[in-house]
């Protein structure tokens, strides 16, 4: 039973490998005590320490580590959780411990804190995730009686072992160039990091890892999590005068407020933390195995997908695609996704959105024709979708130019020539759940790309004003929306799957990777770039979500090999040209994805090892994939540019059973140990890849 009540007043989550204990002190504030690693008795957790340290300039809960503190109740100052307006004009908000609850069934503990004066109360939910050694909070913010405004309401505090001194990992980017990583010393005071763009986006990514600095891949203790939540969030990094570390993260209460009135209630997205002792490697391959299990289809195969986009553009009809798809399937693709340019009046990007039937000069008879010879040549038929945009030039917008995200008396920003669509209305995602309907109904469609192609301006709610509560409640209501039209979608689609985009990584994060199987997460399918890119992204995520195309970014100069051997390394895609493949070269990519299908067990679903980090400036990068038993493997190394001369690249492995032994291509054939502590050599040229397989050969 992972969770126990330490005392009347104490309780421990323990996990596998990991506990996270909390307690109310003194003064009965519900107080953290602890995250690390397990340890024998329940007793060996530390209590709270004796309430003190006040002064005319701070309270004494300025000193306590809440686990979810409010705005008011005394002098303190860190970073709340919950921010509250009554409707008498009082601001101040007083958590008091009112119940807890072990439900040992579902692994939860759960905590109720209220503010009796006022009849709100906080639902605090904590979910020990025995296997990864994660923990999972969440709950809502219930109004009993009257009302209440929330100024704030974040999802969790954590709470790192005393100290100033650590150190942040996280993600920022731009279109084009995300996962970005970054590391950087926690200094005093509140760091930062957040969207107010609509989406999860593209510039700052909602997770973290926190360590002491010296944490590698492979030892030192590392403190990380992610929101699951695609809207507008915030994360804040905070080291207090008196020299704590914590880190606040949840919805982004910039322009944010929303009305609780008597019964009503506000959820909480699900925020994870965790812990491991072994460095970032463990940290990664606990969340990957979180991130996936929540998967809508977590084990199946991701198939071999051929797209049109860099291929067509805008400039898909029934002839082309058909031809592209005869070309595909000679390789050996499983899918053929037809992007963006299919719907009516879509020749740019200046028109169409908002209108889904297929084009009738592209496509005369419907998508069936194309759907028929996809199928009969052997792939899966994907479409691209953009549901949440509209063109002004669309028969959409000009029925109901009522219906997009807009301020009256205010010009409606156009980006890439189109507005956003108001999910925050009950007839908007109405009138989308039905047209998406028929057109899955309508036609034989396996994969749906759900793309999302730029970020919000004047999000308001037209000259109707919002139906209830607080005009700021768009953004949320705006997400939640998403959420229910495309869960909505998803049940009466079961055989579907899906993939977020959002141009690219803007939207990929723990929630929308419970709708979609499968992200796109950049536009740049440069190799050199991909490879850092890719990197990042498996700090978070698993492999099985990760779509890379082989495109023609890097052709003619990097070998067509290497841009698989990058692609090879997450969901294989096509995007290249095809028609000017010559034979060897298609000749070349049959074969390697032929190897692909075989090898797709592993990498999609086997354990992540990043035996040589692709950040720059690094110019060799080695990526391990082990199946669960470790018994066998596959090993990516690639060399990117590095003037001559160099010495071999030195490898070790990592994850074997020691005294096993194992033969990796080429490379001949050693115990787990050996290949693990001592270093393998291989000389690669610039620009050169390979794929070695490794096999348990006992
Ligand atoms: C976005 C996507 C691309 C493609 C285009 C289509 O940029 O990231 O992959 O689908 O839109 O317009």
């Amino acid at each position: 039973m992972p969770i126990h009540a330490i005392s009347e007043t104490a309780w421990v989550l323990e996990t596998k490998n990991t506990a996270y204990a909390l307690a109310l002190n003194d003064q009965g504030a519900l107080v953290h005590t602890y995250w690390g690693a397990r340890l024998p008795h329940p007793s060996d957790y530390p209590m709270p320490p004796r309430s003190e340290g006040y002064a005319s300039f701070n309270g004494p809960g300025h000193l306590w580590r809440e686990e979810y503190p409010a705005y008011g109740g005394g002098l303190k100052y860190t970073e709340p959780c919950l921010k509250v307006s009554f409707a008498d004009g009082v601001r101040d908000c007083w958590l008091s411990f009112a119940q807890v609850e072990v439900d040992a069934q579902s692994c939860k503990l759960i905590v109720r804190l209220h503010d009796p004066t006022y009849g709100l109360e906080a639902h605090l939910e904590y979910t020990a995730h025995e296997a990864c050694d994660i923990i999972e909070r969440g709950g809502f913010i219930r109004c009993d009686r009257g009302q209440a405004t929330l100024e704030r309401a974040f999802s969790a505090q954590w709470h790192l072992p005393y100290g100033d001194a650590y150190r942040l990992t996280h993600f920022t980017g731009r279109w084009n160039d995300e996962f970005i990583l970054r590391r950087e010393p926690l200094a005093h005071g509140v760091k930062v990091l957040e969207s107010r763009r609509l989406t999860t986006s593209h510039h700052h990514h909602p997770s973290f890892f926190l360590d002491r600095g010296t944490a590698d891949e492979d030892q030192g203790e590392v403190w990380f999590g992610t929101l699951a939540y695609s809207g507008n969030w915030k994360l804040c990094a905070e080291v207090t005068d008196f020299g704590s570390t914590r880190l606040s993260l949840g919805i982004n209460d910039w322009d944010f407020a929303w009305e609780l009135s008597a019964g009503q209630t506000f959820r909480l997205p699900s925020c994870f933390g965790g812990y491991s002792a072994a460095g970032f490697g463990q940290a990664s391959r606990n969340l990957h195995e979180l991130i996936r299990a929540r998967l809508p289809n977590p084990n199946a195969p991701r198939k071999v997908l051929f797209n049109s986009w860099e291929v067509s553009y805008f400039a898909v009809d029934v002839e082309s695609q058909k031809h592209y798809a005869e070309l595909a399937a000679e390789l050996g693709v499983e899918l053929f996704v037809m992007d963006d340019g299919w719907f009516k009046g879509r020749l740019y990007d200046n028109a169409g959105l908002g209108d889904w039937t297929p084009d009738p000069q592209k496509f005369p008879d419907g998508l069936k024709p194309l759907i028929d010879h996809v199928k009969n040549l052997g792939m899966d038929f994907g479409l691209w979708v953009e549901p949440e945009m509209v063109n002004p030039d669309s028969d959409l917008y000009r029925q109901h130019p009522d219906w997009v995200l807009h301020f009256p008396n205010r010009p409606r920003t156009t980006a890439r020539n189109q507005l956003i669509l108001n999910l925050a209305r009950a007839d908007v995602r109405q009138h989308l759940m039905d047209a998406l309907s028929r057109l899955l109904r309508e036609n034989a469609i396996d994969f749906i790309k759900w793309d999302m192609n730029r970020n919000a301006s004047e999000v308001g709610w037209g000259a109707d004003g919002p139906p209830q509560g607080d005009a700021r409640q768009i953004w949320v209501a705006y997400t939640d929306g998403l959420y229910e039209l495309w869960g909505g979608l998803a049940r009466q689609f079961p055989h579907v799957t899906w993939q977020t985009c959002s141009g690219g990584g803007g939207r990929v994060d723990a929630a929308m990777l419970t709708l979609a199987d499968q992200a796109w997460i950049s536009d740049n399918t440069d190799p050199t770039r991909r490879l850092p890119m890719q990197d990042s992204y498996s700090y978070v995520f698993p492999l099985n979500t990760l779509e890379s195309w082989v495109t023609d970014m890097g052709a003619p100069y990097l070998p067509l090999t290497l841009r698989f051997h990058v692609s090879m390394a997450g969901v294989l895609g096509i995007g290249a040209n095809i028609t000017r493949w010559n034979d060897s070269q298609k000749a070349l990519a049959k074969r390697l994805i032929a190897q692909y299908k075989q090898l797709r067990p592993i990498i999609q679903r086997g354990k992540v090892y990043r035996l040589l980090s692709a950040q720059p400036p690094a110019t060799t990068s080695a990526l391990l994939v082990l199946d669960d038993r470790a018994d066998e493997g596959v090993l990516f190394v690639y060399r990117t540019y590095a003037p001559s001369p160099t010495l071999p690249t030195a490898l070790r492995l990592r994850g074997l059973i020691p005294e096993a032994r194992y033969r990796l291509d080429g490379l001949g054939e050693k115990s787990g140990a050996a290949w693990m502590h001592s270093d393998a050599l291989l000389s690669l040229d610039n620009f050169e890849s390979r794929l070695l397989r490794l096999k348990r050969i006992d």
